[in-house]
């Protein structure tokens, strides 16, 4: 028997356990990932910060497996500056990976499914990015591209944040405490969010999504470059240090 298969039947006799107080997946599947086969996502799992969880569980349906360890292909790392923990899932197989899975948090011995999603390998996934890892300055503008087949082309499409799920759909809203986010769909292939004005605390993980299909998203704004002018000021009294020299 090797190790990995040891480690499910613990997991598998845990579980059985812990199944006794949880119900995933009752809720609709309103949140659909695809994946190419032999792609990877992450996927972040926040938790309340007032209350941080003393464990933390990626639960996958299908096997009736908490996991909460890192191997080769499954990573559950926690972030608690975040107040959340990813998942990571690599070298994604339809056989294997095609299923539900939950978020789950245990709190003074009490479980809570905080997230639901269903996953599916696909070979031409229903919404895609090319980067799911962008960035950009304070005050800087981002813009992400977000592709979809055809059968998606009449579904809405939004722009969500994860931490409070809060979303934008086609419409421009400008607010003096938010960035501005537009979204410009070509009505065939994809939509473009553009973000413009970021802030440090638009930091943190997104989605676009059209109808149920999303794919999730980091945003990492980082401080301002200092500002170029001291730079040119310099230049600037350099070309009169030039001048007067030669005059
Ligand atoms: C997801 O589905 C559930 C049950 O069908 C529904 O109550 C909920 O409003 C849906 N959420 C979204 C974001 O559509
Ligand atoms: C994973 O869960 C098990 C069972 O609840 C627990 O004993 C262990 O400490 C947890 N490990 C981590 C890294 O949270
Ligand atoms: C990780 O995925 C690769 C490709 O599917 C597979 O060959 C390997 O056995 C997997 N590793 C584990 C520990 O399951
Ligand atoms: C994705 O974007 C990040 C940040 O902009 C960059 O560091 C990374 O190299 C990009 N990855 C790919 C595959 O383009
Ligand atoms: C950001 O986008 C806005 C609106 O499209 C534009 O007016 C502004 O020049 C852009 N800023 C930068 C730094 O590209
Ligand atoms: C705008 O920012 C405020 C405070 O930063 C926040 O409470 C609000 O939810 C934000 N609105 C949107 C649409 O993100």
């Amino acid at each position: 028997m090797t190790a990995y298969q040891k480690a499910k039947i613990f997991y598998i006799s845990i579980g059985f356990w812990l199944t006794l107080g949880v119900e995933c997946f009752s809720g609709g599947r309103n949140h659909t990932v695809t994946i190419k086969p032999g792609g990877s996502v992450t996927i972040p799992c926040h938790y309340d910060e007032k209350n941080p969880p003393q464990k933390k569980y990626w639960y996958s349906a299908i096997d009736n497996l908490y996991i909460n360890t890192t191997e080769e292909n499954l990573s559950v790392i926690d972030h608690p500056d975040q107040s959340l923990f990813t998942v990571t899932m690599r070298n994604m197989q339809s056989s294997t990976h095609n299923g539900d899975y939950c978020c789950i948090v245990e709190t003074d011995g009490k479980k809570t499914v905080t997230y639901e999603l269903d996953l599916l390998v696909q070979s031409a996934p229903d919404v895609s990015v090319m980067n799911s890892s962008v960035s950009g300055h304070e005050g800087d503008n981002v813009s992400v591209q977000c592709f979809y087949t055809s059968g998606y082309q009449n579904k809405l499409k939004q722009w969500c944040r994860y931490k409070d799920q809060s979303c934008y759909t086609g419409k421009r809203t400008d607010t003096p405490q938010n960035s501005s986010v537009q979204i410009g769909d070509d009505g065939r292939s994809s939509f473009t969010v553009l973000m413009t004005g970021l802030r440090l605390s638009d930091s943190g993980w997104y989605f676009c999504s059209a109808g149920e299909a999303l794919n999730p998203v980091h945003l990492t704004v980082t401080e301002a470059e200092p500002v170029s002018v001291t730079t040119d000021t310099g230049t600037e009294k350099d070309k009169w240090r030039f001048c007067l020299s030669h005059n």
